[in-house]
């Protein structure tokens, strides 16, 4: 192997793979390099968390990535005093050590955060770049090679848990959405080993079963779902198994839901 080939291989190792379907790497590095925190918003398994590792990597940054939930609590972002051996010691929370080393802090799933988050998010998001830490009582300016990234699902807010004009109003955001077929068919290809032409198949069955969204299915399945299909059946799995485990059981509890999914995989496949 030439050393330029194992050099290649190198960095593919250490970037996580992905597709751009637009212009997002483009808008996400801008955001970086102008300090403007950045908001992304899409359905389920459809590549944000898989975008920010991948732009995080590429910029060369450490990543700090929090699940939000409805507990979470500023202090989960921001840090505590913890007892250790008989001593109180103040520990850094994830956004806090964003702040102090520089780097990425992304929050997935934001608006499930509790509203005492958006009191430490909104001087971090405007102008002033700062992240008070009244336990601590330090004052920290957030350094060039800070970024905040958000994401949630518009798909599945609740009227209560949206974000607020004034919080939503301190991003650069950005919608995602599923790739249009010949990318979602290369993504699938390249995650699970299946051949193009048999992920084109899966990529089009996709396409059938995203129309009966609304209907009766809250989201439209997954980029991830075809992603776990194409891999099972590159196992060797048949397809009525793999699609029926992926495809059909994810989506829905309904038996009669159920049902009309396996109808339109078996009119592709059966
Ligand atoms: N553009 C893409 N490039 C590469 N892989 C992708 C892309 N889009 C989706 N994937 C694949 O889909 C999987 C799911 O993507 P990811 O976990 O990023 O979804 P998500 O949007 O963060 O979903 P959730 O809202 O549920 O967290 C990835 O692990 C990857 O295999
Ligand atoms: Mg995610």
């Amino acid at each position: 192997m030439s050393s330029s080939s194992a050099r290649s291989l190198e960095s593919d190792r250490e970037i996580p793979y992905y597709h751009a379907v637009g212009n997002e790497c483009e808008l996400f590095e801008q955001a970086y390099r102008q300090h403007l925190p950045l908001l992304l918003k899409g359905p389920t398994g459809c590549g944000k968390t898989r975008f920010v590792s991948h732009m995080a990597a590429r910029l060369g940054k450490p990543l700090f990535t929090v699940s939000c939930h409805d507990d979470l609590t500023a202090a989960d972002l921001t840090g505590r005093y913890l007892l250790q051996g008989g001593e109180t010691r103040w520990v850094d929370g994830p956004l806090t050590r964003a702040v102090r080393e520089g780097g990425i802090c992304y929050l997935d799933e934001v608006v499930e955060a509790r509203k005492d988050v958006t009191v430490v998010l909104h001087p971090l998001t405007d102008d002033r770049r700062l992240l008070p830490l009244e336990r601590t009582g330090e004052l920290l300016e957030a350094p060039d090679d800070f970024m905040l990234v958000v994401s949630y699902n518009p798909g599945y807010q609740h009227i209560l848990k949206s974000l607020k004009p004034s919080t939503r109003q301190r991003f650069v955001a950005q919608t995602f959405d599923f790739p249009p077929p010949a990318v979602e068919r290369d993504i699938v290809a390249r995650e699970s080993g299946l051949s193009a032409d048999r992920c084109s198949a899966l990529v089009n069955l996709a396409a059938r079963l995203r129309d009966m969204k609304g209907q009766d299915l809250e989201e439209g399945v997954s980029t991830r779902l075809l992603v776990y299909c194409a891999t099972l059946i590159a196992a060797g799995m048949p397809i009525m198994e793999a699609t029926r485990a992926t495809l059909v059981e994810p989506l829905s509890d309904d038996e009669d839901v159920q049902e009309g999914l396996m109808e339109a995989i078996r009119a592709t496949f059966g």
